[in-house]
């Protein structure tokens, strides 16, 4: 079975505890796009990792992680980060495979990614990993492949210095180099998990262009980003916290607003740890954005969401959503394409009630406080879309798990 794990808002959802989780039950799990911009955390028993370019399933002996072909991968932080993974006492070698028609990220394309952005008009605020000058040189034709760099000749073409960085760190990825689709062929009855990166909101094509980032974030890049046909796609699960977060910038339209929202910013932030794996930037927060997510649910033909973050509201005596945006004056429940409807959206909000109790301990749905029932179910009913699993803390056991995804439909 091949189960597509992507966030359904703008990344940082909790998917590396969603992919862990789900990991458990696969054989091989594949990144299919972004690179170290991205930031996972993943807490197994007293050990917390943090990862950027290795697909979550590393830390289980027993599972391949494949790079897929949709990544962009900067040679020196896998390095560093399959050395941090080796003093943290998880053996890799030979289980980390690299797709061969990735491209690699160059040390002069995180120079010009920064410089880029501070000289935008309206700065993107970009993690400054080389990621969208990566992607934009693949679709320009001018990037260098994993395959690429080992081939002499092309080699000779290159500049000194991109010659000499590739020279100095080939080695340490050929032995890792794959061809996917021919892997894929060859394990075709195996538990795939495709995992994501960054989130829907992010994606190139789908996201709040220009303030996206430059990979296919979304379900539709997880088959050529993994190597497959369309059709092999069995299942998409989207991960969508309890409130919205966002890092960098970009319209936001739940974000909280200290007039309206008093210290809710500062108290979820703290409450949710909210500050970016990769940066350390405090993220933005607001309320959950139904809209937004129905947008998600419905052009990542999601067949079931996992809720995270539900913990967080414990506290509260009454909730925020967002059902609708009110744009020029008129109301609309769609989420919008143009840039200035976005950036001024407001939001039209609904309260539901809080419920004031912990929800740590619940192990299945029914055993959720009563309120926290009846906001899942509220989400449910809004975007058509099941909640199916539900995260009520960061680690494995908090998570209630309503319908397994990999149960064939
Ligand atoms: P870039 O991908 O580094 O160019 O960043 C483009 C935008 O996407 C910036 O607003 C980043 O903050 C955001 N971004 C990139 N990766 C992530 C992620 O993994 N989580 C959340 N935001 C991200």
């Amino acid at each position: 079975m091949k189960l597509v794990v992507i966030g359904a808002q703008w990344g940082d959802e909790g998917k590396g505890k969603i992919v862990d989780f789900l990991a458990r039950d696969a054989d091989t799990v594949v990144r299919f796009s972004g690179g170290a911009n991205a930031g996972h955390t993943i807490v197994h028993g007293r050990n917390t990792y943090k990862l950027h370019l290795v697909p979550s399933g590393i830390v289980y002996e027993d599972k391949r992680v494949i790079l897929g072909t949709g990544m962009v991968i900067d040679p020196e932080a896998l390095e560093k980060e399959l050395e941090e993974l080796s003093t943290a006492g998880v053996v890799w070698a030979g289980r980390v495979l690299i797709s061969d028609r990735a491209h690699l990220v160059l040390p002069r394309y995180k120079r010009m990614d920064k410089d880029l952005d501070t000289k935008r008009a309206q700065p993107i605020g970009t993690t400054g990993r080389g990621i969208g000058v990566t992607y934009s040189m693949k679709s320009a034709r001018d990037g260098v492949r994993v395959i690429d760099a080992f081939d002499d000749a092309l080699l000779a073409a290159l500049s000194q210095e991109d010659r000499d960085f590739l020279l100095e760190h080939r080695e340490f990825f050929r032995e890792m180099m794959v061809d996917v689709n021919s892997y894929m062929t060859d394990h075709g009855d195996e538990n795939v998990l495709l995992e994501g990166a960054q989130g829907t909101l992010l994606d190139l094509d789908l996201g709040t262009y220009p303030f996206v980032s430059s990979g296919s974030s979304s379900a539709n890049g997880a088959a050529v980003g993994a190597g497959f046909g369309p059709r092999e796609l069995d299942r998409v699960v989207g991960v969508c916290k309890a409130y919205s977060t966002r890092v960098g910038n970009g319209p936001f339209p739940t974000e909280f607003e200290s007039e309206r929202d008093g210290d809710l910013e500062h108290v979820i932030r703290e409450l949710g740890h909210e500050y970016g794996v990769t940066t350390g930037r405090p993220r933005r927060c607001g309320y959950l954005d139904l809209v937004a997510l129905r947008y998600a649910c419905r052009s990542n033909s999601i067949d079931t969401l996992a809720l995270t973050h539900l913990d967080i509201y414990d506290s509260f005596e009454e909730i925020q959503v967002c059902v609708g945006y009110k744009v020029d004056g008129r109301v609309t429940e769609l989420f919008p394409a143009s840039r200035t409807a976005a950036a001024n959206a407001e939001p039209v909000l609904k309260a539901l009630p809080g419920w004031k109790a912990s929800s740590a301990q619940a192990r299945a749905f029914s055993e959720l406080p009563t309120g926290a029932q009846d906001y899942v179910r509220y989400i449910e009913e809004y975007t058509g879309v099941s909640v199916e699993i539900i995260s009520v803390g960061s680690d494995r056991e908090h998570t209630i798990v309503e319908r397994d995804p990999w149960t064939p439909s």
